[in-house]
């Protein structure tokens, strides 16, 4: 099918619904009849974990990119941070050793990232008049974005430089830290319909100008956020951008428009004993359903709004409810079925919004589940081991693919996110990225807020981060999405 594409002037008032969420009530209930077929297969590669964590995968991969309890980080963290340059107001960033990046390490919390010299500041001025005639052509609102195939496209891709980008942490920076092919970086998502708008930072800048853009969830968003951080940064002038990592809270500022680019730490977005941005990782995960004002007091008034939560519910087949709250040192708690607890997690959010935000200033987002690669057979490779060996993505779209994502959760979060009265743009990514096994960081990332030994890189089936990703990459796709809709509002 042709499209009639829009040539539409930068500050027309074409404006872009998208609608995306709406569709396909068919695929959704398909989804749920196969997902007890997940459940049987699912992470069965792990047989010896099933009786004590149903549905986990390996220990050793246990959300543990999250840095665990205990004093090792903290040590680990405070020694480096001696090591750091004094200076660090200076253009040395690539250098300098990349401890603070793992955002639940950072004791630090004021240490500011940043540098500058004067001479720069004139281009921007310069660039800004260079780029505002510039046509950029938006795709027709009911064009479903979501749907459509991956094309190797090394021109265009990726959208910036691993090492031009001095704000990646060392968790993603995967040919930093070994990784031999690159290919990952070069694949455009191409939807079927329509095309993607090309990315121009200085227009979203423009968009965000005296505004705030804030993720919210769990380390996904992280990664997501930090390929934000990227889009934006490469034409703002070393001094006139700031990383400020303090508490759950971290926050890109970019001087020059007035904007933040942030990231808040809220794993299952309601209240939990997981909230800890330092120390999370508890294996006994207890959640509060209805408790989510303590975190919610920080999302207001932020103009763009990012949240999602998945990884997390991941470990258990059911999910423990606290009976009272922590602050009363209640320690009780029932276990409930994942997606029932999932849905009353979202209603306390969805409620949280329509009280919360004004549509007229804020735009909300939920991002659907991001996928893990953690069984090669799942797309037929019997010689792969979880996602280590994956070069390509899948492109056989005939091929049946179910990599174990729980998609009973996407069907709540579609439902839920499609019932607002506040619209929210379901971002939804789960297919795509399950196309993606070669985009995941593997053993190329750190654990534990150290690199992977060569030993341990030499052992995927146990260190393979199946989770996260490599930047640049997938979640620069992701991040394509939202750029799509905040240019397109006027
Ligand atoms: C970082 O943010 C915190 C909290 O807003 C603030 O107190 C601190 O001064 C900031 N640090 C720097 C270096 O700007
Ligand atoms: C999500 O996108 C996939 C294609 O990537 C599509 O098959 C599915 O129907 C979409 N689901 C929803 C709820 O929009
Ligand atoms: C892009 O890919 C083509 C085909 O694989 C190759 O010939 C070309 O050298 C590549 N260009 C770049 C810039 O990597
Ligand atoms: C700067 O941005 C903040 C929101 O992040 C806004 O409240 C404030 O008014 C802006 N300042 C100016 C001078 O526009
Ligand atoms: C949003 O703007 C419209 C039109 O300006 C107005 O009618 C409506 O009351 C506003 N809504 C809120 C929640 O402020
Ligand atoms: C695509 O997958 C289908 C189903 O698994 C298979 O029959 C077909 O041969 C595959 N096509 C290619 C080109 O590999
Ligand atoms: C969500 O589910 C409810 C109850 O099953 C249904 O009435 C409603 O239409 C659904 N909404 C969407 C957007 O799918």
């Amino acid at each position: 099918m042709q499209t009639s594409r829009r040539k539409s002037p930068l500050l027309s008032s074409v404006t872009v619904a998208m609608k995306h969420r709406k569709n396909n009530n068919l695929s959704v209930f398909v989804v749920v009849s196969s997902v007890f077929i997940f459940g049987v297969f699912m992470y069965n590669e792990d047989v010896k974990s099933i009786a004590e964590f149903p549905f986990s995968w390996p220990k050793s991969q246990e959300i543990q990119e999250e840095p665990s309890t205990g004093t090792t980080p903290v040590q680990e963290t405070l020694r480096k941070d001696r090591e750091l340059p004094a200076s660090v107001g200076s253009r040395t960033s690539l250098e300098e050793p990349q401890v603070d990046q793992e955002f639940e390490e950072n004791q630090e919390s004021d240490r500011l990232k940043s540098s500058g010299s004067k001479e720069d500041e004139e281009k921007i001025e310069l660039s800004i008049i260079e780029e505002d005639d510039v046509d950029v052509e938006l795709p027709p609102e009911e064009c479903d974005l979501f749907t459509g195939q991956w094309v190797f496209d090394n021109e265009t891709r990726p959208l910036y430089k691993e090492d031009e980008c001095e704000f990646l942490t060392a968790q993603v920076t995967c040919m930093r830290n070994g990784r031999k092919d690159s290919l990952y970086q070069n694949w455009k998502w191409q939807p079927r319909d329509c095309s993607l708008p090309k990315f121009k930072p200085r227009l979203l800048l423009n968009k965000i100008r005296n505004k705030r853009l804030m993720f919210v969830g769990d380390s996904l968003n992280r990664n997501q956020w930090e390929s934000m951080i990227c889009f934006v940064q490469s034409v703002i002038p070393p001094g006139r951008k700031s990383l400020n990592k303090t508490g759950s809270l971290a926050v890109f500022r970019i001087e020059d428009y007035n904007a933040t680019v942030e990231f808040y730490w809220a794993p299952f977005l309601v209240e939990s004993n997981s909230d800890d941005p330092n120390m999370h990782s508890i294996l006994n995960r207890i959640i509060m359903p209805e408790s989510i004002d303590k975190h919610g007091v920080n999302w207001k008034d932020v103009d763009y709004l990012i949240f999602n939560t998945y990884i997390w519910w991941m470990n258990t087949f059911s999910m423990k409810v606290l009976r009272g709250s922590f602050d009363e040192g209640s320690t009780e708690y029932d276990e409930i079925e994942r997606p029932v607890a999932y849905r009353r997690v979202l209603n306390t959010w969805s409620k949280w919004v329509e009280k919360n935000v004004d549509p007229n200033r804020t735009t909300v987002f939920f991002s659907s589940m991001s996928p893990l690669h953690i069984k090669s057979l799942d797309w037929e490779n019997p010689d792969g081991i979880k996602c280590a060996k994956e070069t390509a993505p899948i492109l056989n779209a005939s091929m049946p693919l179910n990599v174990g994502t729980d998609r009973r959760l996407f069907v709540v979060a579609a439902n839920i996110t499609g019932s607002m009265r506040v619209p929210v743009h379901f971002l939804n990514i789960t297919k795509l990225s399950e196309y993606r096994k070669d985009a995941h960081t593997s053993v190329h990332t750190i654990r534990q807020g150290k690199m992977l030994t060569p030993e341990q890189q030499a052992d995927p089936a146990t260190y393979a981060d199946c989770i996260h990703w490599c930047l640049p990459g997938l979640p620069d796709t992701w991040n394509e999405f939202i750029y799509t809709r905040i240019i397109s509002r006027t």
